[in-house]
């Protein structure tokens, strides 16, 4: 009932629909953002002026031009584990004329990871749900002061707070969750719309240099 409210509310996105025919016809599951969750994040971009955005998880690339759309100078690394769905993501970016704003890099984000050195401006984590609490780690390592960080799906359809679910992407998600409204390095928000978005602000602690020990 809401969720067809919304839907009916943001109306047609030529875009999404054009990305999830794609999907269909490559054989890749529909599990792209929400619209409405795809609308926040162009919003997040460009209430931010994030310019520098890392997503963990490509799929088809619709997450990524919703990214992009925040502001034309917005350049995106996405990490994305199947070489075949970043190939369909990167046609359907080009085919948006997003081409120039994302850079797709192939495997487990888990070594992506690695190589990347940052800052980033925005972190948006939609890859395994087990990977969350690693990745938001990796977030904060390659954040600054003002990062914006946003986890989708952490609701897991129910199953985060099913005392009786207690599996490995259940354990992570409740420790991300968590983390993200409750560590002192965050401020965090749980939306408990679609399937659940978390969206924080990294505040690190400052390290006191100007004293040093004897
Ligand atoms: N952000 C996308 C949806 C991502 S679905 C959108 O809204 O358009 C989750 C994606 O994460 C899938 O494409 C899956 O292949 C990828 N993934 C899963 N495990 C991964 C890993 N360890 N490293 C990188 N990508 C991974
Ligand atoms: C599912 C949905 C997602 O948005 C995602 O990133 C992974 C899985 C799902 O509904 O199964
Ligand atoms: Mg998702």
């Amino acid at each position: 009932m809401e969720q067809q409210y919304v839907e009916a509310l943001l109306g047609q996105d030529e875009a999404l629909e054009r990305i999830e025919r794609s999907l269909v016809e490559a054989g890749m599951p529909s599990i792209s953002v929400h619209p409405m969750v795809g609308r926040l994040l162009t919003m997040l971009v460009q209430m931010s002026g994030a310019r520098r955005v890392l997503e963990i998880g490509a799929l088809g690339g619709y997450s990524a031009i919703c990214l992009a759309r925040g502001g034309a100078d917005v350049r995106i690394t996405s990490l994305e584990l199947k070489p075949e769905f970043a190939a369909v993501a990167a046609a359907n970016i080009d085919r948006e004329g997003a081409g120039d704003q994302v850079e797709h890099i192939i495997g487990d984000a888990r070594e992506s990871l690695k190589q990347l050195t940052g800052p980033y401006d925005l972190v948006f984590l939609d890859a395994d749900k087990e990977g969350y609490p690693h990745y938001l780690d990796e977030a904060m390592r390659l954040g600054r002061a003002g990062t914006i960080i946003v986890g989708d799906n952490t609701l897991l359809r129910g199953r985060t707070l099913d005392r009786g679910k207690n599996g490995p992407a259940v354990l992570a998600m409740r420790e991300f969750n968590r983390r993200m409204v409750q560590d002192d390095q965050l401020r965090g928000v749980m939306l408990p719309g679609f399937d659940g978005l978390a969206i924080a602000i990294y505040a690190p602690r400052v390290r006191s240099t100007a004293i040093a020990p004897r």
